[in-house]
């Protein structure tokens, strides 16, 4: 913004400009003049007009119907209206829709000098409002990605950038490094932050559920469709889409997004027409892409579409510097959420933090150091207890798989056997992993699948 703020007076009288005009040069404001409104609208695609002052009646336009045209091609302009005799109503009327206030012919620069001076402050509130809000938001965007080793610094650098843009950005990173929480920063850091966020889990669906899931259906689609549903595609219009764990999409939907992606356009299953949306797309996957290409189970044109921009994050044994940090956050977190007195973390135990390979990264700290914060007797931690690797495959949480359906009069014992039975499936035949996801134990488990057991 120019330091002088630039006022455009619109009066068809160039008297009344000429009068005006030496008072707001003679405070320091630029001013440009315009005799009707199609002067004024020119005047306003080419100066950084922060304040107009329009005559509520002009030769070729009504005041009204400008402040609207005006406020469309500038919104934060603020507009000052100039009545003649009798017309104090209809000023009343333009400030309703939003002009600052108004002054009446004759026009005393004294008062003129004193409105613009306050529109003038308003302007500088809400602007200086605004910028206020962003800092926050970029500070909370930020701020939950914690670590300031050198690798994590450059990440947050690379989603500083890649953010403000509307590049498709590929993450990578081992499970639990904090894909998700990239994707998180990445939408609340952008132009998008008014819009939804959307986040799908591409494993363990099947692929017909996780393309009407993605492209919606319409009613009667298959079997299953008693309605009509959109898909995170349409539910992402003017926002982001983060399609997560994407290597595990099946060949034939890995061609139908593609296409999606190359033109924009799509159908809902058994739909005929064609939608078309505004969607950032965001791809995460914990998976080495590069060896799936090589193997041929990822397209390599889709790969070049979705990596526009690649995001890696580093493990965290490849950052032990930030363990402390880390540890000290999340300790805080569960200490106040147990209401447990619990404040330290003794010299022992936080080299066992330094020492342990953490193959489930940040996650599998945040639920050790929960463990140790529900079982330590004291005021501090002094040591720690490491879960087995298996034990940390099945912490991360579990995907949204897709959905049972049961006949009304089904009993209990039907639905539960039910459940589980495709519970197990979903889990590849982990019967212990599906015990976990149905939070029951597994002895119980065991005792559902008894009869099915050849
Ligand atoms: N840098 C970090 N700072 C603070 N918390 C983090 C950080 N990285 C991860 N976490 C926490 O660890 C947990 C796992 O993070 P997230 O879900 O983003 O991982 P992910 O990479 O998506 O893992 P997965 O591949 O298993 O889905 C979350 O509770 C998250 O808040
Ligand atoms: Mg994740």
């Amino acid at each position: 913004m120019p330091i002088e703020p630039t006022i455009l007076l619109v009066d068809d009288d160039e008297r009344l400009r000429r009068a005006a005009g030496k008072v707001l040069a003679a405070a320091g404001y630029r001013v440009v003049n315009a005799s009707s409104g199609r002067e004024a609208l020119a005047a306003l695609r080419e100066h950084p007009v922060a304040l107009a002052i329009f005559d509520l009646r002009l030769p070729d336009v009504d005041g009204i119907a400008l402040l609207q045209q005006a406020r469309q091609l500038r919104p934060d302009i603020e507009v000052v209206m100039i009545t003649g005799h009798g017309s104090v109503e209809k000023a009343v009327e333009a400030m309703r829709l939003g002009a600052y206030d108004f002054v009446e012919k004759p026009v005393d620069s004294t008062a003129l000098l004193k409105v613009v001076g306050k529109a003038l402050e308003r302007q500088k509130l809400s602007r200086d409002n605004k910028r206020l809000r962003r800092e926050l938001d970029q500070g909370r965007g930020l701020e939950a990605l914690m670590g300031d080793s050198p690798s994590m610094q450059a990440v947050k650098v690379l989603i500083r950038q890649a953010a403000p843009t509307d590049v498709n950005v590929l993450i990578q990173g081992e499970s639990g490094t904090g894909k998700e929480l990239v994707a998180d920063a990445l939408h609340s850091l952008s132009g998008r932050s008014d819009g939804p966020l959307v986040k799908i889990s591409c494993a363990a669906i099947p692929e017909t559920l996780l393309e009407s899931e993605l492209f919606g259906h319409e009613r009667g689609a298959f079997t299953d469709a008693a309605a009509a549903k959109p898909g995170k595609f349409e539910l992402a219009d003017g926002g982001t889409l983060l399609l997560d764990e994407i290597a595990e999409m099946s060949p034939s939907l890995q061609a139908k997004l593609l296409r999606v992606l190359q033109d924009g356009r799509f159908q809902r299953l058994g739909g005929t027409k064609e939608l078309q949306v505004d969607v950032r797309l965001l791809a995460a996957t914990h998976a080495d892409i590069p060896q799936a290409l090589a193997e041929g189970k990822f397209r390599s044109d889709l790969y070049y579409r979705i990596n526009t921009l690649q995001i890696s994050l580093p493990a965290l044994r490849d950052r032990r510097e930030d363990i402390p940090l880390l540890a000290g956050h999340f300790l805080s977190r569960s200490a106040a959420a147990m209401s447990k007195p619990i404040r330290t973390i003794g010299p022992r135990a936080l080299d066992q933090l330094l020492a342990h390979s953490w193959p489930g990264n940040v996650r599998e700290l945040e639920h050790v150091i929960q463990r140790a914060v529900v079982l330590a007797p004291g005021d501090a931690i002094t040591s720690f207890t490491f879960a087995p690797a298996t034990a940390i495959a099945a912490e991360r949480a579990p995907p949204i798989g897709p959905h049972l359906s049961l006949p009304i009069g089904s009993t209990m014992d039907e639905a539960t056997k039910r459940l589980v039975q495709a519970t197990v499936e979903q889990c590849g035949g982990n019967k212990l992993k599906a015990a976990q996801i149905l939070g029951i134990p597994p002895r119980t488990m065991y005792r559902h699948f008894a009869d099915l057991k050849p």
